[in-house]
């Protein structure tokens, strides 16, 4: 068995040997035919490296796995991680975007061809999925998960899993997943990115906790310890978090890799030097080091110290171990560097087919008066804005593997699409940003949209021009793929001034506008709703685009995207979110006019600009009459809740139908809505469909003061809907244990 093989490779090494295997270095800017002179290499040989990241290419992958199985002395693999989030080189929209299309089945099959695409090209571990709940935008990080809910959050954790790690991790076409960032990181103070978490327990558990465990369920090989404090002591140093959370209660038995140098950022949290916080993060449960050595340069005295026992020690080598053994590293070392399969299974056609089905899904329609969209492939159509002829931008952040070079832009995808059905002119009409000092920014990716060197008002001048000839204009404007992501915060909302001038320049031609919105947050686009006729939320759509894009202008796609987090009106709202708790003085009037002494606010409604759940389409739904099979349920019954929904519109379209309920009275306060069952349906024009939940007491369960995880006979409201803005009309009782 597997663990007798790792109990007698385990015996054979040295402690030296073992401590290198928690250790996880980034590769950094080694590239093919340097890995074998780098400093890292030695320390390879030397059998101090578990696993490398940030590492591309099955050539250069093979030449360090041949470092680490022919020259080290016991001859053990290395992991190669890589973030690999949304897409390997064919690139999907940004989870956030992913998570729009509300479709299980597509979002576990993107990552199924990211981890062919990144297996065949020397990947067997992605940091993927990342699941922290966010309910605020200013967090550049929010890009990265999928929203704020837990419900929905829970689904896409189960399908990425899956998908990455397909039925049986050892074969060579899939990849470990790692869930991260456990726990709570999206509730950073102020959305501002490695700021502190306070939380209370009952929110975590009900609120925040659930995707993790939905990933552990699903059997994910490896946890990442987010940099977040969690009652006061860092995740990455955390025991009761890592041991007793996560390993005594829901039964993990993968490896906890920090994340980078979350060990030693425990030093200016003020946990004690470097050797104290390697011990304090080995101790709690964490096995991987990355990039910190703190586990390297210390653990051998701790253990001299008796500081560290070998038996923790044991432990984390142990879980690393077996993970090799289960991507089947020891029998197959090369299997996931092939460079032939590389050549041959990446970037294809067929995955790049898919990637531009799977972003046009992903776009939320957010608004279309007078059904300016779909737009006629006929007249002439002015496509104008910094983001329109741009193949950098398009993927969104953390595009690591990605040739942002061979991205559709837009521009290139109106042209595909229109043939020669209709003109398409083109200007860039401003520069991205002129708020901050953009060129100086640092950024991760080193790809930004070089600033044009003529001045504002050229740029201007040469738009209103173009668009002087056209019917109708698509203003291709938003964040850069840089606004988002990593250590990406911001507290304005808004899309940069420059931007928003040219967008008013365009409205005031008098000519339909539409705003192809490109973005990795919820903006407070108030302005913008109010007075552009129609806006397409397209996020960071990956490597196809510009072809999407055209897909769902045209009406080749029907949009179908739905929000996974609230749009605020403006920042001032932040955190808003759907399933927020009651308050003793919630406001009197459904029309949210300012009440004194209620819970509101002077300057703006407590109402969102685009709720939780909401997305539009170019046909129209009706949702028929609530049924329930019944109107009383024990603790051992099942409740059926059905609506029939029927295409009312002139096209084709998908639906994503949506179950929430409320618990109305409880021991501890519950949300005001909670999301518990959805569904992707397809209509034709004039269909229904009865569309029919199943709702069984672990649905209605939530954990209370004591942590119990309970259900409390009592009522709770019902509804059926296509958003989370509605009203319960509904029904049913939890009667009473017998
Ligand atoms: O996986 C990431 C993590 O999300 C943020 N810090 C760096 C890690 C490795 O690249």
């Amino acid at each position: 068995s597997i663990e007798e093989k790792v109990d007698s490779l385990m015996k054979l090494m040295t402690l030296e040997e073992k401590i290198g295997q928690l250790n996880l270095p980034s590769a950094g800017q080694i590239t093919t035919g340097q890995a074998t002179n780098s400093d890292i290499a030695g320390k390879i040989e030397k059998g101090l490296v578990g696993g490398l990241f940030n590492i591309k290419s099955a050539a250069s992958i093979h030449e360090i796995q041949k470092i680490a199985v022919e020259k080290s002395r016991l001859k053990i693999p290395l992991l190669f991680g890589m973030d690999v989030i949304h897409g390997y080189k064919t690139t999907f929209p940004i989870p956030l975007g992913l998570s729009s299309s509300w479709d299980m089945d597509l979002i576990e099959e993107t990552a199924r061809v990211a981890a062919k695409e990144a297996s065949a090209d020397g990947i067997n571990w992605t940091f993927s999925p990342m699941v922290d709940i966010s309910r605020d935008p200013r967090w550049g990080r929010v890009s990265e998960g999928s929203g704020e809910d837990i419900f929905v959050g829970s689904r896409i954790a189960e399908a990425m899993v899956k998908g990455y790690q397909g039925e049986d991790l050892a074969l060579d076409n899939t990849i470990m997943a790692c869930v991260k960032h456990f726990a709570l990181y999206g509730a950073a103070e102020a959305g501002r990115d490695y700021n502190t978490v306070d939380m209370s327990k009952i929110r975590m558990y009900n609120e925040y906790l659930p995707p993790y465990k939905a990933a552990v369920d699903a059997g994910v090989g490896t946890v990442m310890a987010s940099f977040n404090e969690i009652d006061g002591v860092p995740a990455t140093g955390n025991k009761w978090l890592l041991t007793d959370l996560l390993r005594k209660d829901w039964g993990f038995n993968g490896f906890v890799v920090t994340d980078y140098t979350g060990i030693n950022e425990m030093i200016a949290h003020g946990m004690g030097d470097l050797q104290q916080v390697s011990a304090l993060a080995l101790k709690a449960g964490s096995d991987m080091d990355m990039v910190g050595e703190g586990f390297l340069t210390t653990l051998k005295h701790s253990i001299d110290q008796d500081k560290v026992s070998i038996v923790e020690l044991d432990n984390a080598v142990k879980k690393i171990i077996t993970a090799k053994y289960k991507l089947g590293l020891f029998e197959h070392p090369y299997q996931y560097s092939n460079v032939e399969r590389a050549n041959k299974e990446v970037f294809t056609k067929e995955n790049r087919r898919f990637a531009r089905r799977v972003s046009a899904e992903s776009m939320v329609l957010l608004k279309n008066e007078n059904n300016v969209l779909p737009l006629k492939k006929s007249g002439t159509i002015a496509l104008i804005g910094p983001l329109s002829n741009t193949a950098l931008n398009m993927s969104g952040t953390w595009s690591v593997a990605t040739d942002q070079e061979k991205s559709i832009p837009l521009l290139e995808g109106l042209k595909t699409v229109v043939g020669n059905k209709a003109t398409i002119v083109h200007a860039k009409g401003s520069n991205v940003d002129y708020d901050i000092d953009f060129e100086k920014r640092v950024t991760m990716f080193g790809k930004e949209i070089p600033r044009d060197g003529r001045s504002d008002k050229d740029l201007l001048d040469e738009a209103l021009k173009v668009a002087s000839n056209a019917d109708v204009i698509v203003a291709a404007i938003g964040e850069t793929a840089e606004f988002s992501g990593e250590s990406s915060s911001v507290t304005n909302l808004q899309i940069p001034q420059v931007q928003k001038e040219l967008l008013n320049a365009l409205l005031k031609t008098g000519k339909p506008v539409v705003l192809v919105l490109f973005t990795g947050r919820p903006l407070a686009i108030t302005e913008e709703a109010k007075n552009v006729p129609a806006i397409l939320n397209v996020w960071f759509p990956g490597s196809e685009a510009g072809l999407a894009i055209s897909d769902v202008l045209f009406g080749d796609v029907n949009p179908s995207g739905k929000l996974t987090a609230t749009f605020p009106m403006n920042v001032g709202q932040v955190p808003i979110f759907y399933n927020h708790k009651n308050t003793g003085r919630p406001l009197g009037n459904k029309e949210g006019r300012f009440e004194k002494f209620k819970s509101n606010y002077l300057d703006v409604k407590n109402e969102p600009l685009y709720p939780f759940g909401y997305g539009l389409s170019y046909t129209t739904f009706d949702y028929g009459t609530l049924q329930l099979s019944t109107k009383e349920i024990s603790f051992s019954e099942k409740l059926t809740a059905s609506v029939m929904v029927t295409n009312s519109g002139n096209y084709d379209g998908a639906e994503v139908v949506q179950l929430y309920i409320r618990d109305k009275i409880g021991s501890v306060t519950r949300p005001v809505k909670e999301l518990k069952g959805f569904q992707k349906i397809f209509l034709k024009k004039g269909e229904s469909k009865k569309v029919s939940f199943t709702l069984s007491i672990e649905d209605l369960k939530f954990y209370n003061s004591e942590l119990n995880f309970i259900a409390e006979p009592g009522d709770f409201d019902i509804a059926i809907a296509g958003s989370s803005d509605f009203d319960f009309e509904e029904g049913f009782v939890l009667k009473n244990r017998e």
